[in-house]
């Protein structure tokens, strides 16, 4: 469902990616970890569409996202670690607005705005301004209006910084259940407790290359040939990303 060929990516004289390569299969939620500055923001920006790479292809469903990328934004989705929303738009007319841009039908946004905004717990703020929402109010409505689109492929950066822990619960569950039914998660996170329960596969990214990529399983085995026995997810993390 995505698969990145070669990318690489330089600014200036600065090379953040090197030769990447990475499939997600349907139905997959896959887990980009990473050191601070390793390359997770630089790579979910060009799966997005946001950022052209310096070479190397990103297929999403089928569709490349530079030669196709109408069609590829199309079966994408894409949550920022910095939540985004126009701040003169109640979160009512917000989730309205996604719903119309990506031809939602109406008789449909109508009732399932209501419901996602009950989900999220944001009903009470539902003709509220956005410019007074709190940071993991506007990452929850984000969210809420990725669920409306409910679109093939979900990029998520840092999803869940700024959410209390009910609706990291919620946006947890929420997840399982998509991929259950096929969706595709591709999700840089720091919370490792999050990748080892969530993820179906997990890949490390250090230095903009990427140093190991398998399933939980994987991860353990690796874990398990070293003396120590110390097979949490953090310990495999800490000493996979200790070499420069
Ligand atoms: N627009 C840019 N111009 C110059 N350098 C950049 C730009 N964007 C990212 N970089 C550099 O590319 C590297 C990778 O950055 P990126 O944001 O992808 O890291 P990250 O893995 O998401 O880190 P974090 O965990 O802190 O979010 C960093 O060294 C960063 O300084
Ligand atoms: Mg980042």
């Amino acid at each position: 469902m995505i698969e990145i060929k070669n990318l690489n990516k330089t600014f200036g004289d600065y090379k953040a990616l090197y030769n990447l390569n990475i499939t997600v299969k349907p139905g997959e939620i896959f887990g980009f970890l990473g050191p601070n500055g390793a390359g997770k923001t630089t790579t979910v920006k060009i799966i997005s569409g946001i950022l052209m790479p310096t070479s190397g292809t990103v297929i999403i469903g089928g569709y490349d996202i530079l030669a196709d990328t109408i069609n590829a934004k199309r079966t994408l989705a894409y949550i920022p670690d910095e939540p985004f929303v126009y701040p003169k738009l109640t979160g009512y007319e917000f989730l309205r607005f996604i719903g119309d841009i990506y031809k939602v039908p109406f008789s449909y946004q109508k009732s399932e705005i209501p419901a996602l905004m009950k989900i999220f717990d944001l009903s009470k703020f539902s003709n509220e301004l956005l410019e007074a929402y709190s940071h993991g109010m506007k990452q929850k409505l984000l969210i809420a209006g990725v669920l409306l689109r409910n679109p093939k492929v979900l990029l998520f950066d840092e999803p869940t910084i700024g959410l209390d822990p009910k609706s990291i619960k919620k946006f947890k569950d929420i997840l399982s259940d998509l991929a259950k039914k096929g969706t595709t998660i591709f999700m840089c996170t720091h919370i490792l407790e999050m990748a080892q329960n969530l993820c179906s596969k997990i890949a490390i990214i250090n230095f903009g290359r990427l140093i190991a990529e398998g399933t939980m399983g994987y991860f353990k085995k690796i874990a398990a040939m070293d003396a120590g026995g110390d097979n949490s997810l953090e310990n495999i993390f800490l000493k996979l990303t200790s070499k420069k």
